[in-house]
């Protein structure tokens, strides 16, 4: 039988990791100090709660300290009420040479009357870093089910539109992206 502690060192050690092991979720109640003067969740608060969430998954994948390096465009489509439980749910779609892109779903459930919905999803990109605070190589991802490999194979064209409009890639060079057009 392998000890735990030859287990958590393979891990350490493993240079790929599937989805699931990232996989991480969260739930807060919506307080009076979270909401607006509508007794509606604010919008900067389900952000911050979605940066946790989704950070602390790129942290279970890489095993390092992650920093916020794009987040893609959020829309609030449904009202979060006062009251209401929230769910967060994220896990790395792909990861790339030190950066990882984590999909994050948002539930809200009113818990009296059963009513659940689904508020929004974004996408969120992260980077580890190293004891000195550099970029630091991080694990690939092995996609398992058909779902992740969709988002796998997706991650690709959200990272060239990012980074073109970071104005860190030439739309010249974004060739995947290209492809869905020719
Ligand atoms: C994110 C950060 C580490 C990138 O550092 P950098 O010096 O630009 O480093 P690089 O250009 O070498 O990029 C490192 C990685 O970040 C990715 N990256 C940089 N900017 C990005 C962006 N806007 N969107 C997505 N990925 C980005 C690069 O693609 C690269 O990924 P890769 O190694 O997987 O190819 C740096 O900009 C930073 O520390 N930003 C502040 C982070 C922060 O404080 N977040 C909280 C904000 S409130």
């Amino acid at each position: 039988m392998v000890s735990p502690t030859a287990f958590f060192l393979s891990m350490a050690q493993s240079d790929t990791r599937n989805p699931q092991h990232s996989f991480t979720e969260m739930n807060e109640l919506v307080l009076p100090n979270d909401t607006n003067t509508l007794n509606n969740l604010m919008g900067g608060k389900l952000l911050h709660w979605m940066d946790i969430c989704a950070a602390i998954a790129a942290q279970k994948h890489s095993n390092r300290i992650v920093v916020t390096a794009s987040v893609d465009s959020v829309s609030f489509k449904e009202t979060i009420r006062l009251g209401d439980v929230v769910t967060l749910s994220a896990y790395v779609t792909r990861s790339f040479n030190t950066s990882m892109e984590v999909f994050i779903e948002v539930h809200a459930q009113n818990i009296p009357t059963g009513e659940k919905i689904k508020s929004n999803e974004a996408y969120y990109t992260f980077v580890a870093l190293d004891s000195r605070n550099r970029p630091v190589k991080v694990p690939t991802i092995e996609p398992q089910t058909d779902l992740e490999n969709e988002k796998f194979a997706g991650a690709l064209r959200r990272r060239q539109i990012r980074l073109i409009l970071a104005g860190k890639m030439k739309p010249e060079d974004a060739q995947e992206l290209k492809n869905l057009f020719v």
